[in-house]
């Protein structure tokens, strides 16, 4: 079974269940400042979740490309990944428990072929937010799995989303595939076990529950399933494949190392499976239409870790950064048939990564005559204060192994309990610091966001005006405070045109247009010259946004019925965002009339 025969057999199944196909979003989420990439199937369908109308209708299934980068460190064992596929397949308020379940049994025995003596399922146990969920493994039963197949467990495994801080979530059943060669590792040995037995392969989330931002759970006027099933794991079980690393996937990746390095995969695998993981996901990062490069913010800063771990690998393994092209060559040419965007942007891709490493060798150049400096201050046998360490790790991305190999090069010592303290203290702000963006969020469909989101298609249309029909959305982040609009254009703005744009957003706001939502086909969109990417993004039906003659756009909204509801506008800054990308910050309100 190849990679893409499975994922057409999901899809074609879920399609005659009577499911619209729709493609994958971009990694980079759209007006949800919450988080920072794509993490799952329903990441972009929130708003839906939580009751708009989705133009494709009430069933959906898709593959969605996912980034997780909570387990970047962990990427190494069998089975994590930073990129992967989430195949899904979601019920907005149509069908809920049964169905879901009956269908996810029938695809994985009656279709995949799977034994269904090899699966066990778990279910929520019950708190003070839901009910022990005795609905779900009544169903489970009624397929025929049996008892010691069966396992209950609380919030923390059997308890999906929100995916940021506040949103869509409910009570999930997992479905995993038992290692049967793998003996249990002791009395209580299960699913929610990490000693390689049981593989999480499903999962199928009830979501009728909304967490709003006082952290309580209300129960959402819809009951939604939402589903994903990892294409990179199920592959391994279909193929006998103990991991992920060794599916077609990773094949032809893990083959361009072994040339480079003259190393076997077996003598490496932990830096081979590093390289290959990181490269793959800077790849489709680099490679989505909306042009994010190596900074040291947000996803920018992600993809640069990615990168410079991967440059360090290369070197563990006595390389030097040039294999690194290759392997992205390597992962266009074998993904670009699914994903196309990384065909259209390769150019993009391969300037960025060439940009990076000459970056990063200067300043791992820099950082090696500090270390040099501070190692000569100190005697043999003497120790390396952490905090030097930790300097090094901050200011060039030194990893304390990096400084612990160049110090026990001249005899001496690193603190590292000091290290490890002061990289804890450095972390736990830098979380802080993450969980502030998740207020807001796509699940925060406020007044103040709607005003904002509306203020967005004026403000496009009337850069669109007054610097030329070139202009184009690349980007946007919405907050409760403010609204950020990236866009194509070469140079600054002059301070006229700044005036005049937000005079035109001025002038539509007092006109008091009414703003008109209308379904169609993505060619009546184009017909109409609506504003959008026509590229991967959008199902066959879109809703499409048209502010009296002054703007026509496709978006999912939510928007004002009238632009007078959004008082007035503001430009706060105009900056670059990145080559050939402008940015925008701006406030709306009755005080900017
Ligand atoms: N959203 C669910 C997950 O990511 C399906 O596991």
């Amino acid at each position: 079974m190849k990679a893409n025969e499975l994922k057409r057999k999901y899809i074609d199944y879920f399609v005659k269940k009577g499911h619209t196909e729709i493609p994958s979003a971009s990694l980079i989420p759209e007006n949800d400042p919450s988080v920072l990439f794509t993490t799952a199937g329903m990441h972009p369908l929130a708003p839906y979740l939580l009751g708009e109308k989705h133009p494709a209708g009430r069933r959906l299934v898709d593959c969605q490309k996912c980034i997780r980068t909570g387990d970047i460190d962990e990427v190494g064992d069998a089975s994590h990944l930073t990129m992967f596929q989430m195949m899904g397949n979601w019920s907005l308020g149509d069908y809920f428990k049964n169905e879901s379940i009956e269908m996810s049994y029938d695809f994985l025995v009656n279709v995949l072929g799977i034994d269904p003596a090899n699966l066990a399922v778990t279910a929520f146990a019950g708190d003070e937010n839901a009910p022990r969920d005795e609905e779900t493994v009544a169903i489970w039963k009624s397929m025929g799995m049996k008892d010691e197949q069966i396992f209950f467990y609380g919030k923390k495994e059997n308890w999906w989303g929100p995916a940021g801080v506040t949103g869509p979530c409910g009570p999930d059943t997992e479905i995993f595939f038992v290692d049967q060669s793998k003996p249990k590792c002791s009395a209580d040995c299960g699913p929610a076990c990490h000693c390689g037995r049981y593989l999480e392969i499903w999962n199928n989330v009830f979501m009728e529950y909304n967490k709003n931002a006082e952290g309580k759970y209300e129960k959402l006027q819809q009951q939604n399933v939402d589903t994903g099933l990892g294409l990179e794991r199920t592959l391994c079980v279909l193929e006998h494949i103990p991991s992920v690393y060794e599916t077609e996937f990773f094949l032809p990746i893990i083959e361009v190392i072994e040339k480079a390095s003259g190393l076997q995969y077996g003598q490496a695998v932990k830096e081979f499976r590093i390289i290959a993981d990181h490269m793959r996901a800077a790849v489709f990062i680099l490679g989505d239409d909306k042009g994010v490069a190596p900074s040291n913010l947000d996803q920018g800063y992600v993809l640069r870790k990615l990168i410079r771990r991967t440059i360090r690998y290369l070197q563990k393994l006595g390389m030097d950064w040039q294999p690194m092209m290759d392997i992205a060559e390597t992962v266009v040419r074998e993904y670009a048939g699914e994903y196309p965007e990384l065909e259209r942007n390769k150019a993009f891709i391969i300037e960025q990564l060439q940009n990076e490493a000459v970056k990063f060798a200067k300043t791992l150049d820099q950082g090696l005559r500090l270390t040099e400096r501070i190692l000569d201050g100190i005697e043999e046998n003497g120790t390396m204060d952490g905090e030097e360490a930790f300097k090094l790790y901050t200011s060039f991305g030194f990893p304390l192994d990096l400084t612990i190999e160049l110090a026990a090069e001249k005899g001496i010592k690193v603190d590292s309990v000091k290290f490890e303290a002061l990289f804890k203290e450095h972390q736990e702000i830098s979380r802080a610091g993450s969980l502030q963006k998740f207020k807001g969020g796509l699940a925060d469909a406020s007044e103040e966001t709607t005003k904002l989101h509306t203020a967005t298609h004026l403000l496009g249309a009337a850069l669109r005006k007054v610097l030329g029909p070139d202009v184009h959305q690349k980007g946007s982040n919405i907050t409760a405070e403010r609204l950020r609009f990236d866009f194509s254009f070469e140079r600054k703005l002059t301070k006229e045109e700044l005036t005049e744009v937000e005079r035109l957003v001025n002038e539509a706001i007092k006109a008091g247009i009414e703003v008109n939502c209308e379904e169609m086909t993505l060619g009546e969109a184009r017909d109409r010259q609506a504003e959008g990417v026509f590229g991967d993004k959008y199902g066959d039906m879109v809703k499409v946004y048209t502010i009296g003659d002054v703007s026509c756009e496709i978006c999912g909204g939510p928007h004002v019925t009238n632009t007078a509801q959004i008082g007035g506008f503001k430009i706060k800054k105009e900056e670059a965002s990145s080559a050939g990308v402008r940015r925008i910050k701006a406030v709306v309100g009755e005080q900017y009339a």
